[in-house]
Order: structure tokens, then sequence, then C-alpha cells
């Protein structure tokens, strides 16, 4: 089996601070993980390194078995890695159609060299309606953003990554600052996602994280303190005494 993404002691620090110790990880086909750790474990940077955002200080990474340790982060996404980011990156005065047309539009340009406006612009739309809709956001498509409640802003994120037809999506705590009425929406929207789409979720919410993912790390201090099933990371002593008895603090 070749992982869908894999990390091979994979080092970064910033300065004297270690956020990232001889990390191996992978992460296989059609994968449900979750990622979970203390604030400050080095979580967002590590996606940041899998994203080409941030390059590692040593290891490799590779993707479906190909390194892509010093690929661009453009070509990762064209190669199939999406994310979406914890803090809300969106266009919030524009539409939630414009928002993802906008990043469909990026996909298109990506796989056609001769742009055919016509046929072009109605697939577009009729692709971000169809992708919408099967987020249950058809009814919100030609509402602005910053009118949205926040739930469904978090929604729209998921919307955009997607339209970049993923291979691999990592979800940078997706629910985070969403009501728990609402988060329960997001949890039914990446239920429903294909599972030829492999997705590691970064997420505090543990209620979220148990109902979703087949397989936990856990970080702590930029290194992986241990890696298994919901059920054995629920009875871990030391994942109970580093993490889940412990509360927020943000
Ligand atoms: N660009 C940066 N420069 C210096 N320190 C950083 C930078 N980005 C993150 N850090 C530090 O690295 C550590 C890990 O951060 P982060 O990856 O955001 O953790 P997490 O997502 O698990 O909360 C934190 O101590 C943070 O302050
Ligand atoms: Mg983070």
């Amino acid at each position: 089996m070749i992982p869908a993404l894999e990390t091979r002691r994979l080092c970064k620090s910033f300065g004297a601070l270690t956020v990232a110790a001889d990390i191996d990880f992978l992460l296989a086909p059609g994968a449900r993980h979750a990622l979970i750790g203390p604030n400050g474990a080095g979580k967002t940077t590590f996606v940041n390194m899998l994203t080409g955002a941030l390059a590692p200080g040593t290891g490799q990474i590779l993707l479906s078995g190909d390194d892509i340790t010093h690929v661009a982060q453009s070509a990762r996404v064209r190669r199939g890695v999406g994310r979406t980011f914890q803090i809300n990156a969106l266009f919030r005065s524009l539409s939630v159609l414009d928002n993802v047309a906008l990043g469909i539009a990026e996909r298109y340009r990506f796989a056609t060299r001769t742009w055919r406006p016509a046929h072009a612009y109605r697939d577009l739309r009729d692709e971000c309606l169809a992708l919408l809709d099967t987020l249950g956001l058809a009814d919100e498509a030609r509402r602005r953003v910053l009118d949205l409640p926040y739930g469904k802003q978090r929604l729209v994120e998921i919307a955009i990554a997607l339209g970049l037809k993923p291979k691999v999506l990592l979800l940078d705590e997706p629910a985070a600052g969403v009501p728990s009425m609402e988060s329960g929406r997001i949890l039914e929207v990446l239920d429903r996602l294909p599972r030829d789409i492999s997705i590691l979720i970064i997420e505090h919410d543990m209620d979220l994280v148990f109902r979703f993912a087949q397989r936990i790390t856990v970080m702590v201090q930029g290194a992986i303190l241990v890696e298994g099933t919901p059920e054995e990371i629920a009875r871990d002593r030391q994942v109970q005494q580093v993490y889940l008895g412990e509360q927020r603090h943000d």
C-alpha cells in the first residue's frame, strides 16, 4: 500500500524552538485521520510543511510515493494537496458562488491550455452550483459570505478546497469558533465526502474528532507522542495526562 501522504524524519525549528522533531507520519489512502495536541504543539506548522507554505528544515514529504519536499505550493495544489485554513480566508464581501468559482477557475486554468470562455464559464457555474448543493449551500450561493452564519462560512472554505479536486484534504480546525449547534453540520459534510479523498483533520473539538476519525495522532512539542485508533487513544494514560484532561485556553 502506497500512503496518500507520508513524511520521513521531518524536522523544523524556529530559532531555538523545535516545532517538528523527526516526524514519521503516514496518511493511508481514504484515511479519516485526526491530528490532535495542545496549542503550540506544531500541528499547523506540520500542515504548512505538507502544503509547501513552509519549507522543512530536513526530512522528506511524499505524495502517493513521489517526493514533493521541494515542489512549490501551487504545484502541490495541482497534484492534489488541498487545505483549508485555520483562520477564515474568504473574500467576505463576495458571494458564496464567486468565492467557490475563483478556486475552481484556478483548476480550469491548470487543466486547459486553451481557455474557451463560453463553455468554460457555463461549466464553471454548473460545477460550483453542484458542489454547493452537495454541501447544503445551494440556497446561499448568491449571498455574501459575510452575511452567513459563521458555521456556513467555514463550509464555504471546505467548498473552495473541494473545488480544487484534492486527493488529500488537510483541514486545520474547520470547526474552530463555530457554535456547537452548527459544528454538527460540518461533521455531516465531512462524513459525506467521497472516500477517494484522504483526510487529515486538526481539531480541538474532541467530540467531533472521536466521531470522525478512524485513526488519531497525538502531537506534543513537535513530536508524535502516540498514534492509534480512537479507542487506543482514549485509554492512553499519557494522552489523558497531556491532552484530554486539559481544558482549552483559547
Ligand atoms: N513563523 C513562526 N515563527 C516563529 N515561531 C512560530 C512560527 N509559527 C509558529 N511558531 C511557533 O511554533 C509553535 C507551534 O505553532 P503551531 O504549529 O501554530 O502550533 P499548533 O497549530 O499545534 O497550535 C508555537 O510555539 C508557535 O508560537
Ligand atoms: Mg494550529
